[in-house]
């Protein structure tokens, strides 16, 4: 590995879980808290405490940072003598924020001789370092190259994902809206069956077999928005406007809440009424479109 001491700062929930995979892996991991007593846990593993901010930053020269916000961030980084401190170091940023932050985050790094790459964690504090833990980062491929070992300590699923700072960001609204989608259908699915008094672990079961639709579903689409062709054999616009008139009936029938099912069937009846009933439910898209 490139960089034997590596700084982090922020130590909340995730913060604090992006640390121990690098003590295990032998680095010097020096650790920064608003609040000290949050790194004391790490201190038992190992890591350094460091007394200051600046400390913390003159420590290593890859610094990987977790705090609540860019607001957070920005007033911490973006001092006179912090500024003159990061020169020539890297700085991973793993907050949440939006794209035009990355981007202006990666700015104000490349004005400042800083190497940045931007970031997001795709799961939960306990998977951080187990194989199937997905994380995506962006920015400068040189800078990835010149700590993507380190970085790939943090998860098995660890992405690159290209050279614009904020390729990160977008991806991570993307997977998160495909998340709450799911979450949330699962949620209208649980209802329809327990009002049926069926067991929720039947769905689970069910759900198992028809994971390869869905999959397949998602492949297509995403290559119908590609092609921007929406036409096909399968099914058409029609016949998915009674499917998702039909679901919003058994909703309704069952008594539980049936906004969702609403939702869809007002996009895909509005689809219809465009001239494309004899579309693929890819169409739908055209709603959506920029
Ligand atoms: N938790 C997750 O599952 C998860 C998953 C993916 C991404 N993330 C992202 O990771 C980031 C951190 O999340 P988290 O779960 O660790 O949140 P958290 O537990 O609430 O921790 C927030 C961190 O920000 C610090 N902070 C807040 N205001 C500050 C200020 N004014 N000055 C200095 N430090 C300040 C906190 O310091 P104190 O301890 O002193 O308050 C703490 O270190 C967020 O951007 C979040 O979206 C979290």
């Amino acid at each position: 590995m490139k960089h034997s001491n590596v700084t982090f700062i922020g130590l909340g929930q995730m913060g604090a879980a992006l640390v121990p995979p690098f003590i295990s892996a032998g680095v010097k991991a020096t650790v920064w808290n608003r609040s000290p007593a949050k790194a004391e846990p790490l201190v038992a593993q190992g890591a350094v405490a460091a007394t200051s901010f600046v400390e913390a930053i003159k420590a290593s020269d890859l610094i990987i940072v977790c705090l609540a916000d860019y607001d957070t961030s920005n007033a911490l980084f973006q001092q006179d003598e912090i500024t003159l401190l990061l020169k020539g170091k890297t700085v991973v940023q793993f907050t949440t924020g939006d794209a035009r932050q990355a981007q202006a985050s990666a700015q104000w790094a490349a004005e400042i001789g800083v190497q940045y790459l931007d970031g997001a964690i795709m799961d939960y504090p306990t998977q951080v370092g187990l194989p199937e833990c997905m994380l995506l980062l962006s920015g400068p491929e040189a800078v990835w190259n010149s700590c993507s070992e380190e970085m790939k300590l943090l998860g098995g699923r660890m992405t690159y994902v290209g050279a614009k700072a904020g390729s990160a960001n977008v991806l991570d609204g993307c997977l998160l809206t495909m998340y709450y989608g799911n979450t949330f259908a699962l949620m209208q699915a649980a209802a329809m069956l327990q009002a049926e008094k069926l067991d929720i672990k039947d769905l689970g079961t069910a759900l198992g077999a028809f994971k390869p639709v869905i999959d397949s579903t998602c492949a297509r689409t995403i290559s119908a928005i590609d092609r921007n062709d929406f036409s096909g054999n399968e099914a058409s616009i029609q016949v998915h406007k009674l499917g998702v008139q039909s679901l919003l009936g058994r909703a309704k029938g069952a008594g539980v809440e049936s906004r969702l099912l609403q939702l869809f069937t007002d996009f895909v009846e509005k689809t219809a009424a465009n001239g494309r009933e004899a579309d693929e439910l890819t169409s739908v898209y055209t709603l959506f479109k920029p």
